[in-house]
């Protein structure tokens, strides 16, 4: 990421770059005509007329950052954190559609539109008609593109608590520390005691301990790759090779051993010191938690169903739960940069060891329990090894959300989403 103070000086010349280089480069871009053929992207076809208007108004706007190949190697990215997007990896963080399924072309002009705060991804203002072709472009890096569908918009249903926010503050509170894990990733808001106490009234489980530096977040691996060096971060080489029998197969896996790549770690945002990416009004706020953020650890939580657990009565409410996290999230974002945060935090920075309560009978339910949709949750003692996801009807799993700390949840393989 760019340091604060630097950022002002640092994009004025990523501008001057973008605008020098896209000046020239598009002269080029007038002589050939690289598209002949119609092609059929996410589903739809475009023809080529498109692909060549949206290939120079890309190399105008965009090809300074994601580069000509569309793999993020712009002249202008270097050292850039996040890095630009490699739209050859087929991968996107913010589209409203559940994380891991391809965007669709509103998510795209949203996100040119309205830009990415904090990263280098500002608000670019190119006109409609050129947008709509660069989005066609674009699709064109990732042979993904081709054989994929773009995933099924999510729209935020109307909010079920206008007019009680505080009652959606307190909920989404609970939510966030003890249903959903945020604070997994994510900082924690609430004292030890607060925690542990919301904890023993929806799962009926005693908190022994806590993760080490509870008030701040988790640095996370995610799934975007970039050869670009970072200038102020310590780099994940990764090696990675294919044993083979044939000399050219070697070749090429001798050549891949030898591409460095690194991987970008993201710090999951703390509401109350940092700018969101991808915008922080509420219908924004139930987008990302729904969706959750493409190629990264934050989950989806669109396709979880209302569910009971039928041994605590803990409840998850589907929309109106994501809604009530949202409005939750809203108020720690509404601190951000007031004196009230300050306060908030030196609280919890500075309150009395945790005692933790003697322990509860050892619970029989380290264990998985079903529902009528083969979904399951698992509540165990907090350690990762001790989680056990299971499916007794179809014994495989199909996906998990392991969450770091107590809870994990999942789907069997078979079941409808719903
Ligand atoms: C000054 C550099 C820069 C320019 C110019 C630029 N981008 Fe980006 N773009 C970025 C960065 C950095 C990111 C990564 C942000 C992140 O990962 O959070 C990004 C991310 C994206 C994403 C991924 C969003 C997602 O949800 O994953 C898209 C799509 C995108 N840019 C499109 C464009 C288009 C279209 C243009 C031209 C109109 C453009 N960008 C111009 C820097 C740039
Ligand atoms: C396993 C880790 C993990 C968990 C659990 C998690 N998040 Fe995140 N979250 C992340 C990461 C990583 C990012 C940063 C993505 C980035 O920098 O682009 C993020 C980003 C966000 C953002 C900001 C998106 C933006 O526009 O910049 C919000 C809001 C958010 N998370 C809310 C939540 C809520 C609410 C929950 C619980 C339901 C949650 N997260 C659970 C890892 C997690």
């Amino acid at each position: 990421m760019i340091p604060i103070g630097a950022r002002p000086r640092i994009l004025g010349s990523i501008l001057g770059t973008v605008i020098l280089w896209g000046a020239s480069a598009a002269l080029v871009a007038c002589e050939e005509e690289p598209f002949s053929k119609s092609m059929t992207l996410g589903g739809k076809k475009v023809s080529a007329d498109t692909l060549n208007a949206g290939k120079e108004a890309y190399t105008h706007y965009c090809r300074a950052c994601h580069g000509d190949k569309g793999d993020g190697r712009g002249p202008a990215a270097l050292g850039l954190r996040p890095p630009p997007r490699d739209f050859s990896q087929g991968k996107f963080k913010f589209a409203a559609v559940e994380s891991g399924s391809l965007p669709n072309d509103d998510d795209f002009r949203r996100i040119v539109k309205k830009g990415l705060h904090g990263t280098a991804m500002l608000s670019w203002d190119v006109p409609d008609q050129e947008l709509t072709t660069i989005i066609q472009y674009i699709k064109t890096f990732s042979p993904k593109w081709q054989k994929e569908k773009p995933g099924t918009p999510i729209v935020p249903p109307p909010d079920p608590w206008a007019g009680q926010d505080p009652a959606a503050i307190q909920r989404g509170k609970e939510l966030y520390h003890v249903t959903t894990q945020c604070a997994g990733c994510h900082p924690n808001y609430a004292t030890r005691d607060d925690i542990a106490a919301m904890t023993l009234k929806l799962k009926k489980f005693q908190v022994t301990s806590f993760r080490d530096d509870m008030y701040g977040s988790v640095l996370k691996e995610s799934e975007y790759r970039t050869t670009l060096a970072p200038q102020d971060e310590p780099a994940v080489h990764i090696k990675k090779g294919a044993k083979s029998e044939h000399k050219e197969a070697k070749d090429e896996a001798a050549k891949t051993a030898a591409a460095k790549y690194f991987v970008v770690s993201l710090l999951p945002p703390d509401f109350v010191r940092t700018p969101l990416r991808s915008g922080d009004e509420l219908p924004d706020l139930y987008r990302t938690i729904a969706a959750g953020v493409g190629g990264t650890a934050m989950p989806s939580w669109k396709a979880t169903a209302p569910y009971t657990d039928p041994t605590t009565g803990e409840h998850w409410d589907g929309d109106k739960d994501i809604w009530a996290m949202a409005h939750y999230v809203k108020s720690l974002v509404n601190l951000r940069g007031t004196r009230e945060a300050n306060t908030m935090q030196d609280k919890l920075l500075h309150q009395p060891a945790y005692v933790a309560p003697p322990p509860l009978p050892e619970p029989a339910r380290n264990d998985a329990l079903e529902n009528s949709r083969s979904e399951f949750w698992v509540w165990a003692k907090p350690s990762k090894n001790s989680l056990v996801p299971r499916c007794a009807a179809q014994p495989r799993v199909r996906s998990t959300h392991h969450l770091d700390g107590i809870a994990a949840l999942g789907t069997c393989r078979g079941a409808k989403s719903a």
